[in-house]
């Protein structure tokens, strides 16, 4: 196995629009991510994707791209960006974008031309029928719009303003080349490839994700473009299985980096029904999957993303973790953060995560902004679901839960404006912020700091192997870390309740050091150990 350098990273996810407005106009911008870099190298994280910058009317918030080489007025200008990638570089931060390949905005030119006429030289650049099948959008209701002009119906697999690009035509996959270039020549660390899983998508025989051309398009891909450089990449495939990944992160095939599979992530969604249709969590399952994942994707075949949350997930210590009280939040907030990243693969954390920011109740619907949270309420209205039951599913899984303003003090709008901003701030921030989390130093912000710095300083964290213990235990998540003759010994209190392990069992070496816990005196002797709530401690 060939040792990379993004082996060794953290990657921090900004969602721009909600992490620092400058300008006062309640959106946040480029020279608000620029201002918070020391921050971010405070924290100690190498690697920044960047959520969509480039031009775009914003009906999916950025992944609507009109204009692939330019940026997003509201955010700055290319100007901006150049100054970002220069700034964070110095800083030894690299700048990972996101690519959103597999549809554009309408107001893209290329759609502008493509609607036109049915023999306009960028007809072929989307999918087109004269008649729809029963493809459904992933923001409701069917894939399919119908277009006056032309009498024909054309694909959007997301919102009616994302139109599906079709990468059957070469030009079409040249041209998306030509432009990840473009940015590779601007010095950006790498790529994040949104829904990439879906670009071999075979329409009339409605198979979307893992088509028979995928894999020959992403090697492709990587040949015109990242391949030749040393670059992070990092696709995102809901449908994946170990098996899936390895194809596209064996470094031999010459893909990606990794991939973000969600497995762990679909745990409290009900067996064949929607994201909305919720299940309550279990532990075992937790368990069971996430170790799977570390041993089935060894580093000679694969390489493991490693993450809690993202821009359209809900708030981990909401989710998994405790957020009734302000103890259970901080203790259980580092708790998931030890279990994650004493793991083997590469971690992200998503902005605010850090500091342990929580889901959002809006009282009115009006206050949500997200298009899949607002087209799933109308159709769910429509078929008669009470209100209630859809609040409740919003509650627990709408994307705004993790897009509501990062919280930087406990001024008026958490210093994230100035102004009015585009949604509106979680009310905790008087109590959870940046500020605060930096004046203490037991906060889960240093928490996260710790346990980042721990990672550079122990490659048995890197690249040891990984083997779950205690199976059975329905409380406890434990698991042991193995290089020659390193060792790190994880073990994590899941719940509010005290339980009793007994790990010598497990015939795992006595610990020398304890070397991050979330209680000041955690013991050393593991013989007979009682975890408190939410105890979670790192031995080596
Ligand atoms: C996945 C992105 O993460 C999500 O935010 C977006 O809505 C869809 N892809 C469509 O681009």
């Amino acid at each position: 196995m060939e040792k990379k350098w993004w082996h060794q990273s953290v990657v921090y996810q900004i969602y721009p629009r909600s992490f620092n407005d400058t300008n006062g106009d309640g959106i946040g911008d480029l020279q608000g991510i620029i201002e918070k870099l020391d921050y971010l190298k405070e924290l100690g994280i190498d690697v920044i994707w960047l959520s969509p910058v480039y031009k775009s009317p914003n009906d999916d918030n950025g992944y609507d791209i009109s204009d692939y080489e330019d940026i997003m007025d509201e955010f700055g200008t290319i100007q901006d960006m150049d100054e970002l990638i220069s700034e964070a570089n110095k800083k030894g931060i690299k700048i990972v974008m996101d690519l959103v390949l597999n549809h554009t905005s309408d107001e893209h030119n290329w759609f502008i031309e493509s609607k036109k006429s049915k023999d306009n030289p960028y007809r072929d650049y989307y999918i087109w029928r004269d008649k729809p099948n029963n493809i459904k959008s992933t923001f409701s209701g069917s894939a399919w719009e119908y277009d006056e002009t032309t009498n024909e119906y054309y694909l959007h697999l997301f919102s009616k303003k994302q139109p599906d690009l079709n990468w059957e035509n070469e030009k079409v996959r040249n041209k998306l080349y030509n432009m990840i270039n473009y940015w590779i020549d601007k010095g950006v660390g790498g790529f994040r490839l949104d829904v990439i899983d879906l670009v071999g998508k075979e329409i009339d025989k409605e198979i979307l994700g893992n088509g028979a051309k995928l894999h020959e398009y992403i090697q492709e891909m990587n040949s015109q473009t990242f391949g030749k450089h040393d670059l992070l990449t990092v696709g995102e495939t809901w449908g994946a299985t170990p098996e899936i990944a390895k194809l596209y992160s064996n470094q031999q095939r010459n893909e990606f980096s990794m991939i973000f599979q969600f497995e762990h992530i679909l745990l409290d969604q009900q067996e064949g029904k929607d994201k909305w249709d919720l299940k309550p969590l279990e532990l075992k399952d937790l368990k069971k999957v996430l170790s799977k994942w570390q041993v089935e994707l060894t580093e000679d075949d694969g390489w493991n993303s490693l993450f809690w949350n993202n821009h359209d997930l809900p708030r981990i210590i909401s989710r998994w973790g405790n957020d009734t009280t302000e103890e259970n939040r901080v203790l259980s907030g580092k708790m998931l953060a030890t279990l994650l990243h004493g793991m083997k693969g590469t971690p992200y954390i998503y902005q605010g995560e850090e500091i342990g920011m929580t889901n959002v109740r809006f009282q009115s619907l009006d206050e949500y902004r997200d298009i899949e949270s607002l087209n799933m309420y109308d159709e769910r209205i429509n078929e008669g679901y009470k209100h209630e039951d859809i609040m409740s599913s919003i509650y627990c899984k709408g994307r705004d839960n993790a897009r509501t303003p990062m919280q930087w003090d406990d001024n008026i709008n958490g210093g994230f404006t100035s102004s009015e901003p585009w949604i509106k701030l979680n009310s905790n921030y008087q109590t959870i912020n940046v500020k605060k989390a930096l004046q203490d130093k037991e906060s889960i912000f240093y928490h996260y700091k710790k346990l980042i710095q721990i990672r550079k300083d122990n490659e048995v964290i890197i690249y040891g192997d990984f083997k779950l213990l205690l199976e059975d235990n329905k409380q406890v998540f434990a698991y042991l870390r193995q290089l020659d003759n390193q060792q790190i010994l994880v073990i994590c209190n899941f719940y509010d309740k005290e339980v009793e392990v007994n790990i010598s069992e497990e015939k795992v070496c006595n610990p020398k050091e304890v070397m991050i816990s979330n209680y000041s005196d955690t013991h050393l002797d593991i013989t007979k150990l009682i975890l408190r709530p939410y105890e979670a401690i790192m031995y080596r």
